[in-house]
């Protein structure tokens, strides 16, 4: 079987990955997404796109033609060709697959294909990882924002639009924060990457990323408080989906969930004490990823494999 290429693209950074057709990672490349990640001013949708292609023909240099599949941090089309809309990145009705066939050119066996990243990593979950054999799953991936996916009765859910699972961008408080989505009040804004680094500085605690789940592991309290208030958002919110869905797994993926039981002990207190009909139903399994970080990358990988 031919090697894939995945390539993960959020708000802070870009991942590729050479995939094996097991899900295995053979080789990567990392790079940083152009712009501060903060706001569509910050780099041009062209920009982005030539990151992508920088790390895509480092990868092909080294291992030769491949499929290739992009995993994007926004609303992309249920034919998988076009970037409707991203919160993060300046992308907007982006016909991404079409211009990312045309520049890599020989490279690329058949045509770029282009994913949800969310929906990518459940279906890495999927094939390789946490879900098994499950058919009603909930993907919630916790990045820049919130990705979502779902897996319902083992089909992936798209939408009419492709934007189904986009569970960041419900309201949770009315009036709250603003979201890059132009909304407010949104989940993500209280529950993500960016919503923990606010909740640590909040807690008096100056570290981000790494150095703040260290932090948490070793019992820094304004570390762990952070984690707990993050966690807190995690379960109402999936008590929500939860209550939409009937689920039997729920799999929380992206950076955050590296911190693993600092984040899901207070999200799986507050999924049981906040779920409708607790006492009467099944609660759903609440599981961080399996292949957590790599997840987007493997996923949109076979993805893009099984499309030839
Ligand atoms: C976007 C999603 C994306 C997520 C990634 C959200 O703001 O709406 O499409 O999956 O950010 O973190
Ligand atoms: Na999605
Ligand atoms: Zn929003």
């Amino acid at each position: 079987g031919l090697p894939s290429i995945g390539v993960d693209i959020g708000g802070t950074k870009v991942l590729a990955a050479v995939v094996d057709e097991d899900g295995r990672v053979v080789d990567t490349q990392t790079t940083a997404t152009p712009g501060k990640g903060s706001g569509i001013d910050d780099a041009t949708a062209e920009e982005v796109e030539d990151a992508l292609v920088s790390v895509v023909s480092a990868l092909t240099r080294e291992h030769g033609r491949c499929t290739v599949g992009v995993a994007a941090a926004g609303f992309v089309d249920a034919l998988g060709e076009r970037v409707r809309f991203a919160p993060h990145l300046p992308w907007r009705d982006e016909p991404l697959a079409e211009r990312l066939t045309e520049r890599l050119g020989a490279s690329v066996v058949g045509e770029v294909f282009v994913d949800n990243d969310a929906n990518a990593a459940l279906w890495a979950e999927v094939r390789f990882g946490a879900a098994g054999d499950a058919e009603h799953v909930v993907m919630i991936t916790l990045g820049t924002g919130i990705g979502g996916a779902l897996l319902l009765g083992g089909t992936l859910h798209r939408g009419l639009n492709g934007m189904a699972g986009e569970f960041g961008h419900m309201q949770v408080v009315p009036d709250g924060r603003g979201c890059e989505c132009g909304g407010r009040g949104c989940w993500e804004q209280y529950c993500s990457g960016r919503a923990l680094g606010r909740a640590a500085q909040a807690a008096g605690s100056t570290l981000v990323g790494p150095a703040l789940t260290e932090a948490a592991q070793e019992g820094d309290p304004a570390a762990v408080a952070a984690y707990a208030e993050v966690g807190r958002w995690l379960g109402v919110g999936a008590a929500n989906v939860a209550a939409a869905v009937d689920p039997e797994l729920i799999v929380v993926g992206g950076g955050v969930s590296a911190a693993g039981e600092l984040l899901m002990a207070p999200a799986r207190a507050a999924l049981a004490e906040s779920l409708v009909g607790r006492g009467h139903r099944v609660l759903p399994e609440f599981l961080s990823a399996d292949l957590g970080p790599l997840a987007g990358v493997v996923g949109v990988a076979d993805l893009a494999r099984d499309m030839l």
